[in-house]
């Protein structure tokens, strides 16, 4: 039994395993040829402190290297969150003065910017270079490297205590967290917060969003797990606050122990945890059976449309998309190349199934009879955008929260 990374117990009980699969955003080591990377993905739950996690860590440096392509600007609903992320930690912990926030994986900038613009003291740190310098061509300041205790105390040295340590997708994708926690420990100014956001695993479950789970993915957050994790760390979790992004995310604010009382939103998440009984295994093997089930719809409706002579294309080649390909199996047969905005991804392949990237562009030329939407979480937006495809007769291809048509 693999002892849990958190709380160290041999209690993990495993309830999903992918097998091999590659990194999920190696787009341009796909496209390079030769072998790729690949790693047992597998997800556990620990039946001590609840965290549900994956088996085997593959390397951080391979899963979040200098030209890492994911950039969080690449959607409108991203950079709206964003702005409101960077105004709501203004008008509420940023208020005194001459306040500093640091940001841990702060990408392309898309938080900080909205933090410079209101003059305010701040530093992102990423060790994604690429990404980084579209931050600081924006006027944002940046520190390429990974956030650990040495960065934070080099940080607390030249700059002082930071009123915030923010982070937004990226704390669960750190299998040694402890390290993230002695940072932010010598970092904070006395009453300061960190605030982190991340995918909750009530929606996963709820919703078959089997595709979070890769790489990068090495958490999944529920707010009980988390609030034990502070705890360990010597922090208290005083906020919980749902958020709509990525088909479900929570806005977790931790503090030093005993320096904030709790606000009554984290125990109204733990009891609704506890109605959804997300601290019992059998929760999440059900989960893996609708996550197989989904698998086997999705390609027998490719292989019946392909058949039927009728064309398909993907839409998104998100990092979730990895997994979906991966696990059920969808290669350039049935998916003969996937659209994306995203210019390091385009004319790359997608890790491990091999799908071409093409431009957006690409989709109208001509329109496909089914488009295939592995960027889901973007639905809204994606199909407003492309509204010429549904007024060509054009169809959506969903799989989650299970294989329909739209
Ligand atoms: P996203 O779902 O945000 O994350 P992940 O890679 O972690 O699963 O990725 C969205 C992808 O979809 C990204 O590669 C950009 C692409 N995209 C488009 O091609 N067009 C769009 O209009 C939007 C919003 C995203």
């Amino acid at each position: 039994m693999n002892a849990c990374r958190i709380c160290g117990e041999k209690s993990i009980v495993e309830f999903f395993d992918f097998a091999r699969q590659p990194l999920s955003n190696s787009f341009a080591d796909a496209a390079a040829g030769g072998r790729e990377f690949a790693f047992r993905l597998a997800a556990g739950f620990c039946t001590g402190c609840t965290m549900a996690q994956q088996l085997e860590e593959a390397p951080r440096d391979r899963v979040f290297p200098a030209d890492y392509p994911y950039r969080s600007s690449e959607s409108a609903g991203s950079r709206r969150h964003f702005t409101e992320a960077a105004k709501t930690l203004i008008a509420t912990e940023l208020t005194g003065s001459d306040p500093f926030i640091v940001e841990i994986g702060s990408n392309d900038g898309i938080m900080l910017r909205t933090v410079k613009e209101a003059g305010i003291r701040h530093l992102g740190v990423d060790p994604a270079k690429d990404a980084a310098e579209l931050a600081a061509a924006e006027g944002v300041r940046v520190r390429v490297g990974l956030f650990a205790e040495p960065t934070a105390l080099e940080i607390r040295a030249a700059d002082g205590p930071a009123n915030v340590v923010y982070s937004a997708n990226t704390i669960s994708h750190i299998p040694g967290i402890e390290s993230i926690f002695d940072g932010v420990r010598a970092l904070l100014a006395p009453g300061g917060v960190f605030v982190f956001e991340d995918r909750y695993v009530s929606d996963i479950v709820e919703n078959t969003y089997f595709d979070q789970i890769y790489d990068a993915h090495f958490y999944l957050f529920a707010v009980r797990s988390v609030q034990a994790m502070a705890a360990r760390f010597g922090f208290d979790l005083i906020d919980a606050e749902h958020l709509p992004v990525h088909g479900g995310s929570i806005r977790y604010t931790v503090a030093r122990s005993g320096e904030r009382r709790p606000r009554a939103s984290v125990g109204e998440f733990l009891a609704r945890e506890r109605e959804r009984n997300l601290s019992d295994p059998d929760v999440y093997r059900a989960f893996g059976a609708r996550a197989r089930a989904t698998c086997g719809n999705l390609t027998a409706l490719l292989r019946d449309l392909r058949a039927a002579g009728r064309s398909v294309v993907g839409y998104g080649a998100t990092a979730k998309s990895a997994t979906v390909t991966n696990y059920c199996g969808i290669g350039p047969d049935l998916v003969p190349f996937i659209c994306d905005s995203t210019p390091a991804k385009q004319g790359t392949l997608t890790p491990g199934s091999h799908i071409p990237v093409r431009p957006p562009e690409a989709f109208s030329r001509p329109y496909p009879d089914y488009a295939l939407l592995f960027a889901w979480n973007h639905a809204e937006e994606i199909m407003a955008k492309e509204r010429g495809f549904r007024d060509a007769g054009g169809k959506w291809i969903l799989y989650v929260p299970d294989v329909h048509i739209v």
